[in-house]
């Protein structure tokens, strides 16, 4: 299935199984903001879980906060977002719609790419085993010629963005004759930079009224409570603070559903080291992190690292996690080496001593901080995306059905198991609604009796229930019930009794934990 044919299905598979549906519908929407139904609030909720367990319950030196999103506005002034969160826009004159300019720039470097994969591939399937990439893409000349151009591309491209080339950028645009999308046509504006962030007013009257901003990342709140996070917990560095919670951005090229969102949430934590450990500790959470995604097991190959051509004003160090969604490899978490920036520049905003005394060297100094920092929105397309599959089935007759499923980490699953009666009556219904309220105590349970088993199997495989049971006549004589598995639809019968621990067992957080 093409890609993008597979990331419509995906996304309308979320609003028919009651995962996330646009904001505002029946007012025809808000543009770049969803809201999460009754199954997407669930797996949102075991993200989460699975992000904050595997930081503040496994790490005895990483403790929680939750700070508001209103802060003083100084805290922007300081923090470089008022001045410098700014992303450079292009409009184009005929179509009248904007765009990123760098945005469009990587996707003309990701049009050369495809041209070198397509040629990669077909000499694949030419020479079959005996095929050497490596060889290829250091001779064919048309790979070359490709890579070159690429190559050129991306240089240019960096230095515009480091020395903040507006010009620059608009005339790589113009250089490389990318065309409007809408339009088609390369009327191009000059290239502006246009701040992200949201405003508001906080105050009665509108004399008194201070503008305020919402956060647009939630790091902030926890750079400013760090000394009070220390001090009353007797925090030693190296520690860290772990944050989940909503940012706001005002993003002009908000795409690709619940990829890039105006409103969403983030789960971000800001580790506290001596001044000179910061590359080291960098490494650190980067293979970590890279190991938390691991353990999902969408395989290996989906991800990789993407270490940042242009540092952020914070930063001496950034790498990305990138994951292979259906539009291509992009960015779902970043570890981010910040310095003392943040820390250093709320000291000289606030006029209030930022530094921690370490007592092993008898020194006051002001930390660096390494931060790693993930939508929880993105983690979740992520996980969506991995999990949804079509299985070509065929029945008995010979005739054939497509299966859709989503293969969630069983952990992750919003329901956990599905119970079901054969029929509406002899006394099956109230057997089954026994053990619901028995195992409800211990994970999500759902009660399902209308249309037939095949069809109510179904239901479950498309949100993602790893383990459906039924309870048939059998169960009246030897209370046992048959437990169908998700993934392969395999069946087995097995006693009521050893339901509860069988299932905790498979659905437990613990297992995805105890990998990292
Ligand atoms: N505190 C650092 C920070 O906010 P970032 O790279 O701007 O860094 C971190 O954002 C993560 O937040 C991203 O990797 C992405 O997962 C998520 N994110 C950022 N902007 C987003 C948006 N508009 N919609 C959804 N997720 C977003």
């Amino acid at each position: 299935m093409a890609q993008e044919d597979l990331f419509k299905k995906l996304v309308a598979h979320c609003k028919e199984y009651g995962f996330v549906f646009q904001s505002s519908e029946i007012y025809d929407g808000l543009s770049a903001v969803y809201d999460y139904g009754q199954y997407g609030v669930e797996l949102k909720n075991n993200i989460k879980k699975y992000w904050w367990d595997s930081l503040v319950l496994l790490h005895e030196n990483v403790v929680g906060l939750d700070s508001a999103i209103f802060m003083h506005p100084t805290i922007w002034k300081a923090s470089g977002h008022v001045d410098a969160f700014n992303d450079p826009l292009i409009d184009n004159k005929d179509s009248k719609k904007r765009y990123r300019a760098d945005v469009l720039i990587e996707e003309q470097m990701d049009k050369y790419e495809a041209k070198i994969s397509k040629e990669v591939e077909k000499a694949r399937d030419r020479f079959g085993e005996a095929f050497d990439e490596a060889q290829f893409r250091s001779t064919n000349p048309r790979v070359l010629a490709n890579q070159e151009k690429l190559d050129a591309l991306h240089r240019r491209f960096v230095k515009a963005l480091n020395d903040s080339d507006l010009v620059e950028l608009r005339q790589i645009i113009v250089d490389e004759e990318i065309a409007c999308p809408v339009s088609g046509s390369r009327n191009w504006t000059e290239v502006r930079q246009f701040n992200l962030m949201f405003s508001t007013e906080m105050g009665a009257t509108s004399e008194s009224a201070s503008k305020i901003y919402l956060r647009p990342e939630t790091a902030q709140g926890i750079f400013v409570n760090y000394l009070n996070v220390q001090k009353s917990g007797r925090m030693k560095i190296p520690f860290g603070i772990a944050q989940i919670g909503k940012a706001f951005r005002n993003e002009i090229v908000a795409r690709q559903f619940i990829f890039r969102m105006r409103e969403f949430e983030q789960m971000e934590m800001q580790f506290f080291v001596p001044p000179g450990t910061e590359l080291e500790w960098f490494e650190y959470w980067k293979e970590a992190r890279m190991k938390w995604h691991r353990a999902l097991e969408f395989g290996d190959d989906n991800y990789r690292f993407h270490d940042h051509d242009k540092l952020a004003h914070y930063a001496n160090a950034a790498s990305d996690i990138e994951f292979r969604f259906p539009f291509g490899f992009k960015e779902v978490e970043g570890i981010h080496s910040r310095t003392d920036f943040d820390l250093g520049s709320h000291q000289e905003y606030s006029g209030k001593k930022m530094q921690y005394f370490d007592p092993d060297t008898n020194k006051n100094y002001v930390p660096y901080v390494v931060e790693t920092s993930i939508g929880v929105d993105r983690m979740f397309l992520q996980i969506i995306s991995a999990a949804y599959t079509e299985e070509l089935l065929t029945k008995e007759d010979g005739s054939t059905d497509t299966r859709v499923v989503l293969k969630l980490p069983p952990a992750l699953a919003p329901v956990k198991l599905a119970v079901f009666p054969l029929t509406k009556k002899d006394g099956l219904p109230e057997k089954a609604r026994t053990i619901v309220d028995d195992l409800k105590f211990d994970f999500n349970c759902q009660y399902e009796e209308k249309d037939s088993i095949g069809k109510r199997y179904r239901r479950q495989d498309a949100i993602g229930t790893p383990y459906c049971i039924t309870i048939d006549h059998q169960t009246l004589q030897d209370d046992t019930v048959t437990i169908r598995y998700r993934d392969t639809m395999e069946q087995e019968r097995v006693k009521v009794g050893v339901l509860k621990q069988t299932i905790k067992d498979k659905v437990d957080i613990t297992n995805l934990l105890k990998q990292l």
